[in-house]
């Protein structure tokens, strides 16, 4: 009998949900569980990989008991995740030396503005990126020279580095993680690695200069496999938690998971997800294009004996979790209220709210930014505050939409968007009036898991092709720009100057 589900596992930053598609693409099962968010100090942002994986089996266990399924049924499961955020871990005990450094940690910022020019030039040049301690390089270098010796139980730091070199230790990102815990088996796939600041993104492999730069062992990196791998990244133990022998076949980091699952498969199909930041990605095909508008060349995906194909990324740090900021803050009891206070005022009567709460990424990569609320007056409401909050989503992904069409010279006329944020409506439409472009958002808004569980099924043959997937794709809403173009250029240009107002505070 033919396998009649593909499950996908989708490790964020917040939390870790499991899904399970059937052929169509229709959501089976869907289980979710939040992790400890751990600030040891201000600006580092840590997770306990323990705990994700335990929750990863946590909700793959409820999803399945709860559709009334069990895992024999699956044809094959796919990986997503939150992107950078580091792990090293034992190769033997597979117990992790270290918390997971979060893609928001800014711990090495001090690090990273020590490179020198030539040092930046190459790293731009070879991993399309642009230096900054979101990548995982100077985060493996961090724990390698500061896990804490006394929890290890061992005299001296150093140790960790030494046992990382004899290849005892090993490095990988959230995929990595999983999939070993998994299947014993040590991979990542090239979207993931292509986040890394060590690995050459035209070449294909890990860069032997960055390796020397940041101090990270050969020894304990990843094999690189495309993100759809025919030749499997391994199987789930049968006597493990799924007491079943699972194709473990797709990987993608959860930008280019969503980039998948939205089905851009041509170069200039693009997308934006609006998660805990927002990541506006468009496949630019088998070129690798450059950016001079401070946008992220990276690897969207590769299928087994095909080539690589390249996307063009910007990276907002803070949209959702700006909102989540104005329920800590007391603002809001919930973020669905936010579309209600949002709406009974007309405008934010010249506030601006500049989330820029761990610096700023694309398009101007300024680590050391921080948020800022200007235009406020004796008659500023809460109402106001909460609006300009969510303006500033738009704003931001206005910034990258402009330097996205200044890079590719692709006008943008239609925009895909997905996550958490998208089932704001009041939101949506604010986005297609400031960026004048109309906005779609589709049926199955989890699209990163969607995305990985493609992947993955695409390997098995569960899918046939990518023309079956497209078909899948189903509009749920069209919103067209309603406001005045003029009006949306006039509060545009403000914003900017918020923006400068914000910047290099944190000195
Ligand atoms: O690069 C960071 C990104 O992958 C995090 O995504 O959805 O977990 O906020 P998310």
């Amino acid at each position: 009998m033919t396998k009649p589900y593909v499950g996908a596992i989708d490790q964020g930053t917040t939390g870790t949900r499991f899904m399970l598609f059937d052929r169509g693409g229709h959501v089976i099962a869907n289980a979710y569980e939040q992790h400890e968010q751990i600030y040891p100090e201000p600006g580092w942002v840590e997770h306990d990989p323990v705990e994700i994986w335990r929750n990863a089996k946590a909700v793959v266990s409820r999803g399945l008991s709860v559709a009334g399924l069990d895992a024999e049924q699956l044809a094959a499961l796919g990986i997503t995740n939150q992107r950078e955020t580091t792990v090293v871990w034992d190769k033997k005990s597979g117990k992790p030396v270290y918390n997971a450094l979060v893609w928001q940690d800014r711990r090495t910022v001090d690090r990273v503005e020590e490179l020198d020019a030539e040092t930046v030039a190459a790293i731009r040049k070879k991993t399309g990126l642009q230096p900054d301690a979101y990548f995982s390089a100077s985060k493996v270098e961090w724990i390698l020279d500061n896990a804490d010796p006394i929890k290890l139980r061992r005299t001296r730091p150093e140790d960790v580095r030494t046992r990382a070199e004899s290849g005892e230790l090993l490095f990988g990102t959230i995929d990595s993680w999983l999939i070993y815990n998994l299947t014993g088996n040590h991979v990542t796939d090239v979207s993931n690695a292509s986040r890394t600041m060590l690995y050459n993104i035209h070449d294909l492999a890990w860069d032997e200069t960055l390796l020397v730069e940041f101090d990270v062992p050969e020894a304990m990196l990843p094999e690189v496999r495309p993100s759809s791998d025919e030749d499997l990244y391994g199987h789930t133990d049968p006597d493990g938690f799924l007491n079943a022998e699972v194709p473990v076949a797709g990987a993608l980091g959860d930008q280019q998971a969503a980039l998948f699952g939205q089905t851009c498969f041509d170069a200039g199909d693009a997308k934006n997800t609006y998660g805990t930041g927002s990541f506006y990605l468009m496949n630019t095909g088998k070129e690798a294009v450059s950016s001079d508008n401070g946008l992220l060349t990276t690897i969207g995906f590769q299928r087994s004996g095909e080539p690589v194909q390249y996307a063009l990324e910007g990276s907002v740090f803070v949209t959702g979790a700006a909102i989540e900021w104005l329920e800590d803050v007391g603002l809001v009891g919930d973020p669905l209220e936010t579309a209600t206070l949002a709406r009974s005022v007309d405008s934010t009567e010249g506030v601006y709210v500049v989330p820029a709460f761990t610096g700023l990424g694309a398009p101007r990569w300024d680590a050391r930014a921080r948020g800022a609320i200007v235009g406020v007056t004796q008659s500023t409401k809460k109402e106001h505050v909460v609006r300009a909050t969510l303006e500033s989503i738009a704003y931001q992904t206005r910034d990258i939409a402009e330097a996205m069409e200044a890079d590719s010279g692709v006008e943008t006329t239609s925009l895909r968007v997905d996550g958490g944020a998208v089932k704001n409506n009041f939101l949506c439409q604010l986005q297609a009036d400031i960026i004048q472009t109309e906005i779609v958002r589709p049926e199955v808004d989890e699209t990163t898991a969607l995305g990985s569980a493609y992947a993955a099924g695409l390997a098995v043959g569960y899918w046939d092709d990518i023309e079956e997937l497209r078909s899948n794709w189903q509009v749920d809403r069209e919103f067209d720009p309603e406001m005045d173009a003029d009006d949306a250029d006039r509060m545009y240009d403000r914003w900017d100057d918020a923006v400068e107002r914000s910047l290099d505070w944190d000195r």
